[in-house]
């Protein structure tokens, strides 16, 4: 078995190599994702295998985001393909363009399917974690495809962090809270939010059971802080000692960092690299990988 990453999951492939390499002889090959210094001058990737695949079972990973990173997951699809690999195993840790799960309006694409059926031109097999949309999309895509929970990572942290117990923001992130929670070993309960407009949410204050205690917050995405940051002030104001937000992808677009400056910390995972990446998904897709038989 060979890994191959794309420049957005070099950390999370390199862990992942680490990962199976006593269970499944794993390899890391290299690849150039530049070829000029600085790279082309109008901004067009490149990707080059370093190593060879020929007959082998490759997993390919990278997250598609941001969007240049699709066209390097194509580009060493391809490659690996052409390069004569016997199976491809395409692991995508955070699938950008997910939330597009359904025509909302006539004339759109659903997006989230049109990746999936461009990763189908070449991989066998997709495995992907907390698709921010409905996950009954995965049974609509053109290849066998595995959502691959990130939870029992975030658990193992909010465990470490002796939190008390384990909160959702809405009721949708309430079985990920379930998760995290059976895995931390401590209570789940959720709040309410109403989402206003893409920045700005509501959340409601249902009276919990919070005070001088240690809360974690659980989501699949981090992307302006604006959930978060809204559900900490709620949780704060009901006499939490602690908050600690986790959550599977960080995205911390805008003016996230600022809004969430009341958090008492905020974790994510290498699904997506940021500064707040504290825990690896590695342990969670090596179970999986191995599964596929
Ligand atoms: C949607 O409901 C998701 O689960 C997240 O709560 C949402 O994407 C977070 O976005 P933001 O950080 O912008 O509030």
């Amino acid at each position: 078995m060979k890994v191959v990453a794309g420049s957005a999951s070099v950390e999370l492939a390199r862990e992942l190599t680490r990962d199976l390499a006593a269970s499944a002889g794993a390899g890391f090959i290299e690849v150039a994702y530049e070829k000029h210094p600085g790279g082309f001058p109008d901004g067009e990737r490149y990707a080059r295998l370093l190593g060879p695949v020929s007959g082998e079972h490759v997993v390919l990973v990278q997250t598609t985001h941001p969007d240049p990173m699709i066209v390097e997951l194509f580009l060493l699809a391809d490659a690996i393909r052409d390069a004569g690999a016997r199976r491809l195993t395409a692991v995508v840790p955070y699938f950008g363009y997910g939330r597009q799960d359904k025509r909302f309006l006539d004339g759109e694409a659903v997006s989230a399917k049109t990746i999936a059926k461009h990763i189908a031109v070449d991989c066998d097999e997709l495995l992907t974690m907390a698709i921010p949309a409905n996950p009954e999309i995965l049974k609509t895509f053109p290849l066998p495809t595995r959502e691959v929970s990130g939870m029992p990572a975030i658990g193992r942290y909010l465990k470490s962090a002796k939190v008390d117990v384990i909160l959702a923001p809405d009721e949708g992130a309430l079985r990920l809270a379930k998760e995290a929670s059976s895995v931390a070993g401590v209570p789940f309960d959720f709040l309410v939010k109403e989402r206003i407009d893409s920045y700005t949410v509501k959340i409601e204050p249902k009276a919990l059971a919070v005070r001088g205690k240690s809360v974690g917050i659980v989501d699949d995405v981090i992307s302006t802080g604006g959930t978060i940051a809204t559900a900490a002030k709620e949780l704060k104001a009901q006499g939490a000692r602690r908050v600690i937000a986790a959550c599977v992808h960080g995205l911390f677009v805008d003016n996230a960092e600022k809004n969430l400056k009341g958090l008492d910390d905020v974790i994510a995972t290498d699904t997506i690299q940021s500064p707040h990446t504290k825990v690896s998904v590695a342990p969670e897709f090596a179970a999986a990988i191995r599964a596929l038989g």
